[in-house]
């Protein structure tokens, strides 16, 4: 059977393809880059694909368990399953929330999509009577999987004990922040304009929004990037409001010479040379990644010395002491699931263990090239207590570092003005010789 590139059904299969990715391993933006590379989808079907993979993300706990319950054995091929997750995504309400489908469209548009692939076309019937039995049964369905915490909250079960055990008054706030759609923020480039002058702008266009940080303007509504005002000619960049916290905490003088030690794609490079004239090298160990620096500083009109390099190690430095370091360490990203939803079914429990020794082995590499009475800034987005505070006091500990005011960890905030992602700061002096 045939289907129309505008229908649901395509959008089905194309999110359903992209999730079967996440599942073997791969990171959902990547996912969704080869589904669009492998069909020739319109930006309205991309749209809709992508809306569709991020929601399922969100579900997988709860749509696992439904089909669990349903079924004898996990639908097969994995192509299958993806596509029934996504489906009964589409018809489990969500508290608070419209349904962005009639059920009746949803379950007319899955059976097309199954019958629509050679692959899948021989359980068109399982699928229109599993989604049809959800639909009749719903509330006994629910309650019966609910029972289990992974369902519940929609987090593998290791991730739900971990988070318990570090946040015993939090951990449900943290876990439900994580499955609330993340909010649009912008960082207003105060080289090229001022915030009330970029609010200003905005009202023009009709765009409401509100200023919830010293250059951190949040949209009400969430637009594609090359619809906001000024975003083309580098007045602003999209980066949540914690982020923003840290080229100020670092604390950057004209004059100085500063290592943005792991900086692709370059949101805080950014910022750091939005804030004072600095000769900054920005480096990065993923050449792939550097490219994305490259683009956003010519977007911005900034400039820094531009690096592909092990910050671990000392073949890309000539031996000149750096005042401040940013070491925005690769982490867990536990504290950004809200961005990234994917990334919970993606990591293991050991990752945090893994990760933060690595980030130990740069650090204490990065110590070596800090002036006496510098200052080098500890970053991580988790809000695992082994990547953030344990590895601040073990840095300590391990080179007499004085330890300045910073936030330390900042937990994910759903709140208004206060809506922010999960980040961990700490700032270290070097002490003087
Ligand atoms: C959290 S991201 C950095 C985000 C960036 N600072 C920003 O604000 O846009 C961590 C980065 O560390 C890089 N990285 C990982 N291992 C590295 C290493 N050994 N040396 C330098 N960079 C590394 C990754 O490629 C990744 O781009």
């Amino acid at each position: 059977m045939e289907i129309k590139p505008d229908s649901l059904a395509f959008s089905l299969i194309g999110a359903a393809q992209a999730v079967a990715y996440v599942l073997e391993g791969t990171a959902l933006p990547q996912a969704l880059a080869r589904v669009f590379a492998q069909t020739n989808a319109s930006p309205q079907a991309r749209g809709a694909i992508q809306d569709i993979s991020y929601r399922t993300m969100r579900q997988v706990g709860r749509v696992d368990a439904l089909l669990t319950l349903m079924t004898s054995k996990p639908p097969e091929p994995a192509l299958l399953y993806s596509l029934m997750c996504c489906a009964l995504t589409l018809i489990v309400k969500e508290e608070g929330q419209e349904p962005p489908y009639e059920d009746f469209i949803v379950v007319d548009q899955a059976v097309n999509a199954a019958a629509s692939s050679s692959h899948m076309v021989f359980a068109k019937g399982m699928v229109n009577a599993i989604l049809r039995r959800f639909l009749r049964e719903q509330t006994e369905l629910l309650a019966t999987v609910m029972k289990q915490p992974a369902a519940l909250w929609n987090y593998p079960q290791w991730w739900i004990d971990q988070c318990k055990a570090a946040y015993p008054q939090d951990w449900q706030a943290i876990l439900r922040s994580g499955n609330q759609p993340p909010p649009l923020t912008l960082r207003v480039n105060r080289r090229q304009i001022s915030v009330t002058d970029y609010l200003a702008l905005l009202e023009q266009q009709q765009m409401a929004a509100t200023q919830i940080g010293p250059f951190a303007v949040r949209l009400a509504k969430p637009v594609p990037v090359l619809q906001i005002p000024g975003f083309e000619s580098g007045m602003v960049s999209v980066q949540d409001a914690a982020a923003q916290l840290a080229a100020t905490l670092l604390d950057v003088q004209d004059g100085m010479r500063v290592l943005d030690a792991c900086a692709a794609p370059g949101g805080k490079t950014g910022h750091l040379l939005e804030l004072a004239d600095i000769d900054l090298l920005a480096l990065d160990s993923d050449p792939k990644r550097v490219e994305r620096i490259h683009e956003n500083l010519a977007r911005l009109k900034l400039f820094a010395t531009i690096k592909t390099g092990d910050a671990g190690k000392a073949n890309w430095w000539d031996g000149q002491v750096f005042d401040r370091i940013l070491a925005d360490v690769p982490c867990t990203a536990s504290g950004i699931v809200r961005r990234h939803p994917d990334i919970r079914w993606l990591r293991r429990k050991m990752d945090a263990v893994q990760l933060a020794a690595s980030s130990a082995r740069l650090l204490d590499n990065l110590w070596l090239m800090l002036k006496p009475e510098g200052k080098l800034l500890l970053v991580t987005c988790s809000i695992w207590p082994m990547e953030s505070e344990a590895q601040a006091a073990a840095f300590v500990l391990r080179h007499g570092a004085i330890r300045l005011d910073a936030p330390g960890q900042l937990l994910p905030q759903l709140d208004g003005n206060n809506d922010h992602d999960g980040l961990f700061y700490a700032l270290f002096q070097k002490p003087a010789v």
